[in-house]
């Protein structure tokens, strides 16, 4: 074992308590950097010595070298067995399945999400506890305050290990397990759908294509959609993970998976469509001219949830970040079941999953799952939605149509702004905090503010709180817009604009969110002060 001294500072320009480490990958590529990060996290994640550890990535360029960093700090630890996908991979939910079922210690994952990948593009590694679910916010200050002090690092010499091949090898006496990463995680799903079922429809004349936008998923989906359900190989599209996705950028949206809605929005659409992100962990539901909102489609779930056999037990609760439609509050209301309101991130639902308070939870980014994992989930969601269709023997059109007739539908979408200078988003959003309370009883063409905040969040397993999640204004017709700085960019600062309308009359159910909610956006974009501010007049995205 060798004791390195360390020159780099990793964590120091990121925010305390940002789960996480994601930076560009040149920043990665200085000597020592990640090695340096990876032992704040073996000081201060736990005892790791003697122990077992996942460890996997999206496939993003760099994937390999920084497995092969943590391979030569792990075995320098003590670490007595690092489980490994096969070249690399493993989804975040794959990911977080293995670290439970091993009673491992804790999971690398190396993965920037959705972020861009390659040479110019992003990296990035995020620390999963023996829980499954992300490293909480106080072991991520600790890290932080860790990469502050940190002077050293251990690690032991060794030449590349083969990740190549399933079996194991000696790595300076720890052992390093290259496993099947999607078996483990293919025999999960089994439980918890309908296989024959859902083969059944697959069978029948059902048409479907996935998208894995050349990242993780497109082994799983081989091995679940082709292999095990009979979907044919044409249904599953860039199906090879690449380390650079392709130059796309693997985030399943309508923007970024803007072949999808054109392949549905075509002369003749399959019936259903979907896509999963970089590292797994999202989903997008489309139908027929339909994208699916995130949002409509948790509360979908929550309805039907008790249809499926992961569900055998019932809902215990249901939860979804802030900024999330309230479309799944309808339905936790009519279910008799607690909702609960999160911050922003998935390890907020982390604690609720473990305490058995709730069995359900999403975020408006595309993001669902159950308690099977800590992580939310795409796959998961995808075959969620096959296993309904095929026991409702209804469209996805017709069982969002069918929802929204029942519940009302929370007419949804998000606009996102890019502030170059960060600094000067902070100073918008303080601006926006500091003049909350003071909207209230503002009038705009008969709309009136009701009630506007700044988001708190009380965790009720851990007693926590978290300030700041961003601004809520309420309006008397039942809307809301919610302003919320992004976490999760390398550079700048971006403004997301959350524009949420309840709408129950049968006449505008069907029409685009967007256009439903044109009064809402105007409204939004004067509150925030953000031309005066900037001088930036467009979004870059409407999602
Ligand atoms: C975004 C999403 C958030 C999600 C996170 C990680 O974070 O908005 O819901 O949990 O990515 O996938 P943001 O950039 O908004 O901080
Ligand atoms: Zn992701």
């Amino acid at each position: 074992m060798k004791t390195r001294s360390v020159i780099t500072r990793p964590y120091l320009d990121q925010k305390p308590g940002t789960a996480g480490l994601r930076k560009q990958v040149r920043v990665f590529q200085q000597p020592g950097y990640l090695e340096n990060f990876l032992q704040c996290i073996f000081d201060n994640g736990g005892k790791f010595a003697g122990e077992t550890l996942i460890a996997g990535g999206d496939g993003r360029y760099h994937n390999l070298e920084a497995l092969q960093a943590l391979i030569r700090v792990a075995a320098g630890n003590g670490v007595r067995r690092l489980v490994v996908g096969r070249n690399g991979l493993l989804s975040t939910p794959a990911a977080s399945h293995l670290i439970r079922q091993r009673a491992a210690a804790g999971g690398f994952l190396l993965t920037a999400s959705h972020n861009p990948g390659g040479p110019d593009g992003d990296f990035g590694v995020k620390f999963n506890t023996a829980t499954g679910g992300q490293a909480p916010e106080s072991l991520t200050r600790a890290i932080y305050k860790a990469t502050q002090s940190i002077d050293r690092y251990l690690e032991v010499d060794l030449a590349p290990v083969d990740l190549d091949l399933t079996g194991e090898t000696d790595a300076a006496g720890m052992i390093v397990e290259v496993i099947d990463p999607v078996l483990d995680y293919a025999d999960l799903m089994v439980t918890l759908f309908d296989f024959d079922r859902i083969r059944a429809l697959f069978a029948g004349g059902f048409t479907a294509r996935f998208d894995a936008m050349h990242a993780v998923t497109g082994p799983y989906a081989r091995e679940i959609l082709c292999h095990r359900l009979g979907a044919p190989p044409d249904w599953l599209l860039n199906g090879t993970p690449l380390p650079d996705f392709g130059g796309g950028h693997p985030d399943p949206n309508p923007v970024d998976a803007g072949n999808l809605v054109a392949l549905m929005n075509g002369a003749v659409p399959p019936d259903f469509a979907a896509a999963s992100d970089g590292d797994g962990d999202r989903n997008m539901i489309l139908g027929p001219g339909l994208v699916v909102s995130p949002g409509d489609s948790l509360a979908i779930l929550a309805a039907n949830a008790q249809r499926i056999r992961g569900f055998r037990g019932g809902v215990s609760g249901v939860a979804r970040s802030m900024p999330t439609s309230r479309a799944i509050d309808e339905v936790a209301r009519k279910l008799g079941v607690p909702c609960f309101e999160t911050p922003t991130g998935w390890r907020y639902f982390c604690n609720l999953l473990d305490d058995g308070r709730i069995n359900l939870c999403g975020e408006e980014s595309f993001g669902t799952s159950s308690d099977h994992v800590r992580e939310k989930d795409g796959l998961w969601a995808v075959l969620f939605w096959l296993n309904l269709i095929a026991i409702r023997g209804l469209s996805v059109n017709e069982i969002v149509q069918d929802h929204w007739r029942e519940f009302g539908r929370n007419a949804f979408n998000r606009e996102d702004f890019f502030i170059p200078d960060a600094e000067l988003g902070g100073r918008l959003m303080a601006n926006l905090e500091a003049s909350a309370p003071g909207l209230c009883g503002r009038m705009f063409d008969g709309l009136e503010i009701t009630e506007a905040d700044v988001f708190a969040y009380h965790d009720p397993v851990d007693g926590s709180i978290s300030a700041q999640q961003g601004v809520r204004v309420f309006f008397d017709d039942g809307s809301r817009i919610v302003y919320r700085l992004s976490g999760t960019g390398t550079s700048g600062a971006t403004l997301r604009i959350y524009l949420e309308r309840r709408v129950t009359e049968p006449g505008s159910l069907c029409r685009p969110a967007v256009e439903l909610n044109a009064p809402l956006s105007a409204i939004a974009r004067e509150l925030s002060g953000i031309r005066e501010l900037t001088g930036i007049e467009q979004p870059v995205a409407i999602v």
